[in-house]
């Protein structure tokens, strides 16, 4: 669905990625991790056709990535690192829901009972449903994600594109969101595309997981690449990590919290 062939960046004489190849199959959950510069944001903008890069290219079933937004063959869900929602504004939740149906028309446009209990629906599935008639300036950063996505499932993506969606978002909750996510995407055949620095959790839920440091250090299932040794070539030997899967014990994000270590 989505192929990335020998993509190289130059930014001011820098080589910021570099020789980048990978394919992620439909539906596939994936998760993208590296070290703070490793070239994770810059890697997803060129997925979403927001970067050209210097040398190679992306394509999404076999189009360019504007032509697969252009042409309406596909739809992206698309969650930046930097808010596009400006978080001050005196909008409330359902404004930002529904932002993608006032927008053309100003923000008193009526919406539809169909878009409302569409809107209630992704709310309730993230958990902020209780917020709908509150002021985004009064939420919690962990809420303003989890209404970030719910605005992104809004128009029923094939696509979903997140970078880092959980940095604020309590631990609990962040599983919830893996849960969701893995379900979305086997349930609807979502492909999700995910950057996140919770290397450890997150490898119970995905299908496979790029570790990325300017060149793409290893890319497949958890259970299939030495893990363990790939994060220390990427983030370097200071690491200490721990690797949750079905052995994990009394463990917030244990699949058995009956047991008492790890
Ligand atoms: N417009 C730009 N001009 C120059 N350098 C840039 C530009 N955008 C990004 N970079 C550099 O490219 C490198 C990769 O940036 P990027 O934002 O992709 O990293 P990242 O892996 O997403 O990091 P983080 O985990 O901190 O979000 C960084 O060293 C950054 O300073
Ligand atoms: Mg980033």
């Amino acid at each position: 669905m989505i192929r990335a062939k020998d993509i190289t960046l130059f930014k001011d004489n820098r080589k910021i990625l570099d020789s980048i190849d990978f394919h992620v199959n439909k539906g596939e959950f994936v998760a993208i991790i590296g070290p703070n510069g490793a070239g994770k944001t810059t890697l997803i903008k060129v997925i979403v056709g927001l970067i050209k890069p210097s040398k190679g290219k992306v394509e999404i079933d076999g189009v360019k990535p504007e032509d697969f937004i252009k042409r309406r063959r596909g739809i992206i869900g698309y969650l930046p690192q930097k808010a596009i929602v400006n978080w001050s504004m005196p909008l409330k939740v359902l404004d930002v829901v529904l932002i993608e149906k006032v927008r053309p028309f100003g923000l008193f446009k009526r919406y539809s009972k169909e878009d409302l209990e569409k809107a209630e629906y992704w709310l309730e599935v993230f958990g902020v449903k209780d917020k709908i008639n509150s002021y985004i300036k009064d939420l919690s950063g962990g809420e303003q994600q989890r209404v970030s996505l719910a605005r992104c499932m809004f128009n029923d993506p094939e696509i979903l594109i997140l970078d880092e969606p959980n940095t604020a978002v309590d631990a609990v909750y962040n599983v919830k969101i893996y849960e969701t996510l893995k379900k979305l995407c086997d349930e609807r055949d979502m492909t999700t595309v995910m950057v996140t620095h919770d290397i450890g959790a997150v490898t119970m839920y995905v299908d496979e997981v790029m570790c990325l440091n300017v060149k793409l250090h290893c890319h497949g299932s958890p259970s299939l690449i030495n893990y363990s040794e790939m994060l220390r070539t990427v983030y370097g030997q200071g690491l200490n990590i721990v690797i949750h899967g079905e052995q994990c014990k009394n463990c917030a994000f244990g699949i058995n919290n009956d047991r008492t270590t790890h």
